[in-house]
């Protein structure tokens, strides 16, 4: 017989309920070698934050085998000088007055994809309205053409899951779209980027790609687990559905709960550069560090009834985003497409509910807290 608190990484029912073992994580061993992982394990909330937050001593240098040095230079693996000239010229392009100003295409894209569930009595949520939505809405961002788009999701999956061809193939297809915007740009991200590294800023033609690779590969699965994790915790809190359905302006502090309750990235990977202390535990200089966002999001020291789901829980400083340097540059995207999203889907579909008769299967990997399938009843 297992039990809740043993570390199961490859079982399902573990996958989708590691919260029990890192509650027993933070209390017995809130910093832990794992020798399998050979890594430490970083748990309470305040060693997380100081793990995100001292780059200085916890880098995000990550060391990689020669054949991932390709995308050794994207935002996420540098560390300030490096790192800030970086997002100072990419936070430029990437701005919130061009996020805001997408919420109209977000809200058409979202109802053609309404529209063709409205023909089905049953779906896959992911396939047909996770999953596609944010791939969309980064495609038209980046100005990749209409027909091209078919080949994005296989790409992103393959990134995640280190496919070395994928990437190849993603980088040589974005290799040539750079080219076309070279000599003919036009309104969109990738134009604007080269303009920017024309202009004489730090963006090198290398950075410019690495660039739109990341924000497809970071924006994706991520969003996509937003929105499916948000009618996975309704559905396992029909209270919370009810509250939320009589009143949908909940639903912006709602999608805070789900970040926090099911986050979709659980840990993150840092580089110790020096010897350093967390709590009792000595952790010498060139080891790997996993701060552990989904425990840190459970502190019961930090959030009152932590294991409970509140969808106008506040305060909310939850670290789902990261923290620090590196929190996320797509995070107002990801809550506005989650907002425009799911608001048009609880109201297109009064009586959705979850398919209790099919079991939930998680993502295989203990990195992304998500679903591979989530059957709705419409
Ligand atoms: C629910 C959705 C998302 C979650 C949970 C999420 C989570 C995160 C986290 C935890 C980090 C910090 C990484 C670190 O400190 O090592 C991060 C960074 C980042 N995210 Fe997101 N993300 C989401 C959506 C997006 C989207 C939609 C985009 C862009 C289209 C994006 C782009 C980025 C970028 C570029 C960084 C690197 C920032 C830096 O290193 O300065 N993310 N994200």
């Amino acid at each position: 017989m297992t039990s809740d608190l043993e570390f199961r990484p490859t079982d399902p029912q573990f996958l989708l309920n590691p919260y029990p073992w890192l509650a027993k994580m933070r209390t017995e061993a809130p910093a832990f070698y794992d020798a399998e992982q050979k890594a430490w394990l970083v748990f309470r909330y305040s060693d997380v934050k100081r793990v995100l937050s001292e780059w200085k001593t916890f880098s995000s240098v990550v060391p990689k085998p020669p054949e991932q040095k390709d995308f050794t230079q994207t935002l996420p693996f540098t560390d300030p000088p490096k790192h800030q000239s970086l997002r100072t010229i990419v936070q430029k392009v990437f701005t919130p007055h061009r996020i805001e100003a997408l919420a109209p295409r977000i809200t058409e894209l979202t109802h053609e994809l309404l529209d063709q569930m409205k023909q089905h009595e049953q779906v896959d949520l992911i396939q047909a309205f996770s999953s596609p939505l944010p791939i969309i809405v980064i495609a038209e961002i980046l100005g990749v053409p209409f027909d091209d788009r078919k080949d994005f999701k296989h790409w992103s999956d393959g990134i995640l899951a280190n496919d070395l061809t994928a990437i190849q193939n993603m980088a040589d297809y974005f290799r040539q779209l750079l080219k076309k915007r070279q000599s003919h740009p036009g309104q969109d991200l990738i134009s604007d980027l080269i303009a920017a590294y024309e202009e004489g800023e730090k963006l090198t033609g290398q950075e410019v790609l690495d660039f739109c690779i990341l924000l497809l590969t970071a924006g994706n699965e991520t969003t996509t687990n937003l929105i499916t994790n948000t009618i996975w915790s309704l559905h396992e809190h029909p209270d919370e559905n009810q509250r939320l359905r009589n009143d949908l302006s909940l639903l912006p502090s709602a999608i805070e709960e789900v970040l926090r309750y099911y986050s979709p990235i659980t840990f993150l990977n840092r580089f110790t550069k020096v010897e350093t202390q967390i709590g009792d535990q000595t952790i010498p200089a060139g080891q790997i560090v996993y701060p552990w966002l989904a425990s840190a999001n459970r502190d019961e020291h930090k959030f009152e009834n932590a294991d409970r789901f509140i969808i106008d829980r506040d305060p909310n400083e939850h670290f789902a985003f990261g923290n620090g340097i590196h929190f996320c540059l797509g995070a107002p995207l990801s809550r506005l497409e989650a907002k425009i999203g799911l608001k048009a889907l609880l109201e297109e579909f009064p009586n959705l509910r979850v398919d209790s008769t099919e079991s939930l299967k998680p993502i295989p990997t203990l990195r992304v807290h998500g679903l591979e399938s989530l059957s709705i009843l419409l």
